[in-house]
């Protein structure tokens, strides 16, 4: 992200002819004037774990998403336990004279029951050229690269003798990217055969599909067939593009696995831990009935934990504390799942040896224990008959065992005191922009005489658009760069932020906007992902009081003034983040008390804006609006009066220390 001087100033002179149209509409001021005086003795420091990312499996964020697998339903199990059952998405390559394919329960696996069938009528010579088979075109098409390898894997088992050829092939089906002859005589293949190969790519197709095809008479078995990239993050399943966007946050929490998936419409199809994890042919799968997609659970209890590890970031687990959307477990009979919460702590923080969970966490990997200070009992439930009454019991489960955790409650506290104990409690918010500055005075007008009481976890918040079309819009992402601001500012009674949802798959938009949009291949951040990247540095920093004084009637300017230590240059920086809410341009004077001006100057500037107040990026138009930052050197002399801070933008003035 660099300045082009030559655009900017096309687009200063853009901006003001707007901006005198607009002024004429709106008969708004002048540019405003405005002072930011900042107190260098203040120490009060932003919690370590402020700024963070929330996951859930919503979108295909997940499944078809950051869990690199290419494969869609591949255990068979997408379509229930029925025979014959729904195969979607895998498809039949020959005609119904040559082939005929169904599903049975054939598999060795006794939580996968379902297997599919292939019946080949044709022989070497009847068959047609390349053969008879199955296809799984991945989810919405596999992203094949060149020179990559990807690791297939698939149990088999067959009639006679197998001779078949397994491929990665173009979206049309003609262009081979990758294939290998896969044999074996009829004595070994009686049984189920695991089959473990990798196929290297000689050409790229971002919508490829994986075939299976034979020329061979006769019945082909195939089961729980998996094809992984073996360039993932760390090794570890993660896609590497998406990673690095979220790499690029900072996050120091992971909130996950949602969110209502959490929960499910129905107990029946919740998110159930013990399911998730364990050989990945073995975990049941299940269906995500509220956002209507079927997870094969590859990234289940332990993936999510590595992942948080992966991202430097706390795990904050959501539990599901005995709730569908539409159903809930009476408080008499809590107590299992009670148990199934703390299981779920031993797995991740238990000793690798002595404990039973935590050896097998061990087993499967990761002998060292997770982080896991966080626990949320239950999402979104507040409002339900039980809640309390479950609640507590939760509670007190955790707090006996693992005093350290913190507990986060459903229950709003911003409105009402909780008449239940809790470290944090969630607060979230969709709404226009306009709610969102109003927001901004939320936190401000909490009481700050009960020193113990409740911290807030803005733990999901979003401008959306009331018909949840749009992808996102710039004007909503600037009120919600002025809502953190507010967050910065009250970090006494908020101790953590993350903005939903976080990803989207572009070919299941079940809730938009999103910060991150991604197909098989390609991905883009979203405004609102751009202001997230302004917070990075604020998590342990020390928010520096200041005081902002506008000359004018209205006060949609916000600003904000924090201290952090940049540790690779080993350098101090005062970050002063000034949201302008307005058609007119402001000139902003900074002055710093307790500190020798001459000790200080400006090192960049950093400024996300765009004259296109409904717009946002799009596959088309990925950096429509992203940051641009101009670095200043000692010879530019750059004072910090009349800095120019542009209408309906987003700037970060960095201030060295020396
Ligand atoms: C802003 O300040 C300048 C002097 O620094 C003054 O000339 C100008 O009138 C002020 N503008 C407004 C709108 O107050
Ligand atoms: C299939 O794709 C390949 C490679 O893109 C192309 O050369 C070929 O013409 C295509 N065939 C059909 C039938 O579209
Ligand atoms: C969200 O914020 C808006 C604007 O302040 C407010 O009207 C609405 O009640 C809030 N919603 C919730 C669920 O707190």
């Amino acid at each position: 992200m660099t300045t082009n001087n030559h655009m900017t100033s096309a687009l200063f002179l853009l901006l003001g002819t707007l901006l005198i149209l607009s002024q004429t509409c709106l008969g708004d001021d002048h540019h405003r004037n405005a002072s930011l005086s900042i107190d260098m003795s203040s120490r009060r420091l932003i919690p370590n774990n402020f700024f963070g990312i929330f996951f859930e499996e919503i979108n295909h964020a997940g499944v078809g998403g950051l869990w690199a697998e290419l494969v869609s339903n591949r255990g068979f199990e997408a379509g229930g336990r029925h025979v014959p059952s729904m195969i979607s998405p895998w498809g039949m390559i020959g005609d119904e004279k040559t082939i005929s394919i169904t599903t049975d329960m054939s598999s060795q696996f006794k939580t996968n029951p379902m297997a599919l069938r292939m019946d080949v009528h044709c022989n070497p010579t009847t068959c047609p050229p390349g053969g008879v088979g199955t296809y799984n075109p991945g989810y919405w098409g596999m992203n094949i690269e060149e020179g990559k390898t990807y690791k297939v894997t698939f149990y088999v088992k067959s009639s006679g003798d197998l001779k078949a050829v397994l491929s990665l092939v173009g979206k049309n089906g003609t262009e081979v990217l990758a294939f290998k002859h896969i044999g074996a005589d009829a004595e070994k293949m009686k049984k189920w055969t695991k089959i473990e190969t990798t196929l290297t790519a000689t050409g790229s197709d971002s919508k490829a599909r994986l075939q299976l095809t034979t020329s061979q008479k006769g019945i082909i078995w195939l089961d729980q067939v998996s094809a992984m990239p073996t360039d993932t993050y760390k090794g570890h399943g993660f896609r590497k593009d998406l990673m690095k966007k979220l790499l690029n946050l900072k996050p120091r929490f992971l909130r996950f696995p949602g969110g209502c998936y959490v929960e499910g419409n129905t107990l029946a199809n919740a998110f159930r831990w013990k399911e998730t994890v364990g050989p990945w042919e073995e975990r049941p799968g299940h269906l995500n009935d509220v956002w209507n997609y079927w997870s094969d659970d590859g990234l289940g209890y332990l993936e999510y934990l590595q992942l948080a590890e992966d991202l430097g970031a706390e795990p904050v687990w959501v539990i599901n504390n005995g709730f569908g959307l539409l159903d809930s477990v009476d408080t008499p009979l809590i107590k299992p799942f009670v148990q199934e919460m703390l299981d779920s702590i031993e797995f991740a923080r238990g000793n690798a040896k002595t404990s039973k969970w935590g050896s097998l966490r061990a087993k499967l990997g990761h002998p060292a224990p997770f982080s896991l200070k966080y626990i949320a009992i239950g999402n979104e439930d507040c409002g339900k008959p039980n809640y309390r009454e479950n609640y507590v019991k939760f509670y007190n489960a955790v707090k006996k065992a693992y005093p350290d955790i913190k507990t986060i409650s459903n229950c709003d506290a911003s409105k009402k005191d909780l008449d239940h104990p809790a470290d944090l409690y969630d607060y979230h918010n969709y709404t226009s922009p306009q709610g969102m500055l109003d927001n901004t005075r939320l936190f401000g007008k909490m009481s700050r005489n009960k020193p113990h009481a409740p911290k807030a976890f803005v733990s999901e918040y979003a401008v959306t658009d009331p018909t949840y079309k749009l992808d996102g819009t710039f004007k909503g992402a600037l009120a919600e760069a002025a809502f953190l601001l507010s967050l910065e500012k009250n970090s006494d009674v908020v101790e953590m932020v993350s903005y939903a949802p976080l990803f989207m798959n572009q070919n299941d938009r079940k809730w938009s906007p999103d910060a991150i949009v991604f197909n098989s291949d390609k991905s883009y951040g979203i405004a609102s992902y751009w202001v997230q990247t302004f917070f990075k540095e604020s998590s342990g920093a020390v928010l520096l009081d200041s005081h902002l004084r506008i000359h004018a009637k209205d006060d949609n300017i916000y600003a904000t003034a924090v201290k952090w230590t940049d540790k690779t240059e080993k350098k101090n920086y005062v970050t002063v983040k000034v949201v302008n809410f307005n058609h007119a341009s402001a000139n902003l004077d900074i002055s710093l008390d307790g500190v020798d001006r001459k000790s200080i100057k400006l090192a960049r500037q950093t400024v996300l804006t765009t004259d296109d107040l409904e717009g946002d990026n799009t596959f088309d138009n990925p950096t429509k609006v992203v940051p641009e930052t101009s670095r200043f050197n000692s010879k530019d002399k750059k004072s910090l009066h009349d800095l120019v801070v542009e209408p309906f933008s987003f700037t970060a003035f960095d201030l060295v220390l020396n």
